[in-house]
C-alpha cells in the first residue's frame, strides 16, 4: 500500500510517498525560512500563501519520481498548527483523494514527529519515552503503544526551540537561530555564565524556559553596557545551551526512571542538537532513537508513515480538517487495533 503524505502545519511544505512493503520511496521539502526571517518569526498569512504556491508542484514531482500515479491513501497534517496553513494541505489532500477515489487520513503533527524514527532501519518498539522538542512544543510523553500516550510533562511557558530562537536573536544570529546558536556555542565556555536550570528543583516533569530567557537577556544588557558583549557572544551561547540541555536531559532521565523505560525517542527540531545527543548518550543506560536530522524538523515523510500506521482510521474525502489545538493525549489507538 502506498500513502502520499502532506505536511503544511507551519513553515515547511513537505511531501512524501511511503510504501508499507518497501518503506519510504520519495520525499521533498520546501522550507519557507527565508520568507519569514526578515520578520523574526513565522507570519501565518505568508505561510499559507507559500504552501499554496509550492504544494502542488512538490506533489507532482514526488509522484513522478516514485512512479506513483494513484496512491492508496492521502495523509495530511490536520493539526495542531496554523489553521490557514493546515487548510492548504487539507484542501489539496481532500481534492486529490476525491479525484482518485481514495480515502484521506488526518494526521496529528506531534504523533507524526513521534513516529519519525520508525522511518530508520533501527526503529524503536513501543513502549518508549518520547521527548518532543520543537519551536512550538516541549513534551515528555509515555508512549505505551500507537495512540496510547500519557503526557508526563510540558512547558509552562516558552517551548525550548523558542528559547533557542529568542536567545539566538539576542545574539544577532537571525531566525530561526537554534542551529546557529549551537554552532556559536562550540567556540564558547559553557560555564562562563551561571544561567538558571529552571524547574529542576521542582517535582514532576514540567519545564519552564522563560526565566532562563530573561536571565540571558539581563546578562546581554549588562555586557552591552560594559562594552563586552561582542567578545562574550560564544560564552553566552554555550552557557545558555548548557542550561537548556541540562534541564531537558535531567527531566528526561527522571521520567525514564519513573516509567522504567529503557528506550527514549527524541523528535522535533531541537532533537538535532549535538549537545543533547551527547549528554543523553553519556547519561542514559538504555537506547536513544532519533530520526535522521532532516526528519527531526517538519517533513512529509513522517506524515506519510503516520498515515500508513493509521490507515484504518482513513475517511472518505470531503471534510477539511484543520485544528489549531489538538492535545496528543486525546488520540486513541487506530480503529482496527
Ligand atoms: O520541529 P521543527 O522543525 O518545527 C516546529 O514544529 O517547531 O523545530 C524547529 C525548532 C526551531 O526552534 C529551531 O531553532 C530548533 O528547532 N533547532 C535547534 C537546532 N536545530 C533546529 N535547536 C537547537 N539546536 C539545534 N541544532
Ligand atoms: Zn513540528
Amino acid at each position: 500500500m502506498r500513502i502520499l503524505g502532506l505536511e503544511t502545519s507551519c513553515d515547511e511544505t513537505g511531501v512524501a510517498v511511503f510504501d508499507t512493503e518497501r518503506g519510504l520511496l520519495g520525499n521533498a521539502l520546501h522550507s519557507q525560512v527565508d520568507l519569514h526571517a526578515r520578520y523574526g518569526g513565522v507570519v501565518p498569512e505568508i505561510a499559507s500563501r507559500d504552501h499554496l504556491r509550492r504544494l502542488l508542484p512538490l506533489v507532482d514531482q514526488v509522484l513522478k519520481d516514485t512512479g506513483t500515479p494513484r496512491p492508496d491513501g492521502v495523509a495530511y497534517t490536520a493539526g495542531p498548527g496554523l489553521v490557514g496553513a493546515l487548510m492548504v494541505g487539507s484542501g489539496l489532500a481532500n481534492g486529490l483523494a476525491l479525484a482518485w477515489t481514495r480515502p484521506v487520513v488526518p494526521v496529528h503533527h506531534m504523533e507524526a514527529h513521534l513516529l519519525a524514527p520508525m522511518l530508520e532501519p533501527d526503529a524503536p518498539d513501543f513502549p518508549f519515552l518520547a521527548l518532543l522538542v520543537s519551536g512550538g512544543h516541549t513534551m515528555l510523553v509515555a508512549a505505551d503503544g500507537l495512540g496510547r500516550y500519557r503526557l508526563l510533562g510540558t512547558t509552562l511557558d516558552d517551548a525550548v526551540g523558542e528559547a533557542f530562537d529568542k536567545t539566538a536573536k539576542l545574539l544577532g544570529l537571525g531566525y530561526p537561530g537554534g542551529a546557529a546558536l549551537a554552532r556559536l556555542a562550540l567556540d564558547g565556555n559553557d560555564s562562563a555564565f551561571a544561567f538558571p536550570r529552571p524547574m529542576l528543583n521542582q517535582p514532576g516533569f514540567d519545564f519552564s524556559f522563560s526565566g532562563l530567557k530573561t536571565a540571558v537577556m539581563l546578562r546581554v544588557r549588562a555586557l552591552e553596557k560594559g562594552g563586552e558583549f561582542e567578545r562574550a557572544r560564544p560564552d553566552i551561547a554555550a552557557s545558555f545551551q548548557r542550561a537548556a540541555i541540562d534541564t531537558l536531559v535531567a527531566r528526561t532521565l527522571g521520567a525514564a526512571r519513573k516509567e522504567r523505560r529503557n528506550s527514549i525517542v527524541v523528535a522535533g527540531g531541537v532533537g538535532a542538537n549535538v549537545l543533547l545527543r551527547a549528554e543523553l548518550a553519556r547519561r542514559f543506560d538504555g537506547k536513544v532513537f532519533y530520526p535522521r536530522p532532516e526528519f527531526c524538523t517538519d517533513n512529509g515523510a513522517m506524515i506519510a508513515i503516520a498515515g500508513a500506521f493509521r490507515m484504518s482510521d482513513a475517511v472518505s474525502p470531503g471534510r477539511i480538517e484543520a485544528r489549531a489545538r489538538w492535545p496528543l493525549e486525546s488520540l486513541v489507538p487506530p480503529a482496527a487495533n
